[in-house]
């Protein structure tokens, strides 16, 4: 068997593996010896490879059993509850709308203080299972709640007129209620603020609950119906329940045309939603019109879209429009962004206001913090003249820039 003339040498060690190693290859004896250790070494290494592989593949294994398990277990509807009936009855709503009579699995029957809460719901029976903690969160989110803001009217260039107007609306109903019982008349519900998006409209519902002493609890609109999807209604309920916590309190509704639009007749799923949310806000506004501590002031861009709904008397009932800034309120703007500047006797607000023509606070105010940012960059002690010029060109060649890119599907949107 071991014979050294065939091709391929046999082990001597009586296992019989076949060792294809050539003769011419193997002069000696030590020769065949080290060609025998080193295919063990390339073996020996061969198999902590293959060991590797199996722990990884053996983690991988693991991993996809475990996927496999959380597929199998079936999602959870959530729902909220309606009505708790007897024997273990519950009536369900989901987000859709639609109610379902279905069964508690609780040991405990739920009792009527569960009304309004969220459920999870198994997918083949509707079962509750599960009551869920309210969406704290989302409202946390949604909302902001400023107990007492810091802008007051000295930040508000211009819009004399219009502060008064607010200060008679708003203001003196929640400071001196007793000088309307007195007349014996009824301050309006809701105000409602519109003009150009810039214009100065949420910083003064923030200014009027500085000087009303009041809280300020706000809500934008748009969010409420794209961000917050089947969560607006209880958004819109939440947000009275939370202005009760905090009276004295402006609630203030920004962008209220996303939610108040003209209705339609169009019953897709994402225009029912709007439409809940709207008529929850109108049922919360009607069950809110004697609360003398809360104000309720929205603000839009839009009021040709409003529905009409919103704008009846007891809702909406003041409007009052926030302009573009003129002349004059556009030199106060302007100052009033930058009183803590450090400017050089060269400044001249001036010719400034004259070339501003159709811009908005806002457009001002950047264009004060863009002559600042000329000036950090030149790394000047003070802020010229040359600054502000610079900024508003800068300001103006963007602007036209922008329109120019906008112009056509703008128009094409409010044809
Ligand atoms: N009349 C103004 N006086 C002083 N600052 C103003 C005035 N108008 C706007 N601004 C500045 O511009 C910023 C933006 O204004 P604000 O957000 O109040 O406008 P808006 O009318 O609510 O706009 P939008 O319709 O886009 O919500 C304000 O924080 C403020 O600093
Ligand atoms: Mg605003």
């Amino acid at each position: 068997m071991a014979d050294m003339d065939s091709d391929s040498v046999i082990n001597p060690g009586r296992t019989e593996v076949p060792i294809s190693v050539s003769r011419k290859g193997v002069t000696n004896f030590y020769d065949y010896v080290y060609t025998l250790e080193e295919q063990v070494r390339t073996l020996q290494s061969h198999r902590s490879t293959m060991e590797e592989k199996t722990q990884q593949m053996d983690g991988e294994i693991r991993r996809l059993k475990a996927e496999l398990e959380r597929f199998k277990m079936p999602p959870l509807m959530v729902g909220t509850i309606q009505d708790v009936l007897n024997e273990g009855k519950v009536i369900v709503r989901n987000s859709n709308g639609v109610e379902f009579l279905v069964a508690s699995e609780f040991s405990t029957p739920l009792s009527e203080k569960e009304v309004g809460k969220r459920v999870a719901m198994s997918q083949k029976n509707l079962a509750v299972l599960e009551v869920l903690p309210d969406s704290k969160d989302a409202r946390a989110k949604a909302m902001e709640l400023v107990e007492r803001p810091k802008e007051d009217f000295s930040m508000v260039g211009g819009l004399d007129k219009e502060i008064q107007k607010l200060h008679e609306a708003v203001i003196l109903p929640l400071t001196n209620p007793e000088k309307f019982e007195r007349l014996g008349i009824q301050p309006p519900s809701g105000i409602l603020l519109h003009g150009p998006p810039g214009t100065g409209k949420t910083l003064l519902a923030k200014a009027m609950a500085h000087e009303s002493k009041a809280s300020f609890i706000g809500l934008v609109g748009s969010e409420l119906v794209h961000k917050y999807i089947g969560e607006g209604a209880k958004l819109v309920r939440d947000m009275f329940a939370l202005a009760k916590e905090k009276e004295p309190a402006i609630i203030f509704i920004d962008e209220i045309d996303a939610i108040g639009t003209v209705r339609t007749d169009d019953t897709s799923g994402g225009d029912r939603e709007v439409q809940r949310t709207l008529i929850q806000l109108l049922a919360e506004i009607d069950g809110f019109r004697e609360r003398k501590n809360i104000k309720l002031v929205a603000a839009t861009n839009r009021i040709d879209v409003m529905d009409p709904a919103l704008l009846r008397p007891g809702r909406f009932d003041r409007i009052v429009e926030i302009p573009l800034p003129d002349k004059s309120g556009r030199e106060k703007i302007i100052k009033i962004h930058t009183k803590g500047m450090n400017l050089h006797k060269d400044v001249h607000f001036f010719p400034l206001v004259g070339k501003t023509e159709g811009l908005t606070g806002a457009d001002l105010k950047s264009i004060c913090g863009e002559a600042g940012m000329l000036a950090l960059r030149e790394d000047a002690s003070k802020i010229h003249q040359k600054h502000f010029t610079s900024a508003l060109s800068v300001f103006l060649q963007s602007r036209n820039a922008g329109m120019d890119l906008e112009s056509e599907p703008r128009d094409k949107m409010l044809a």
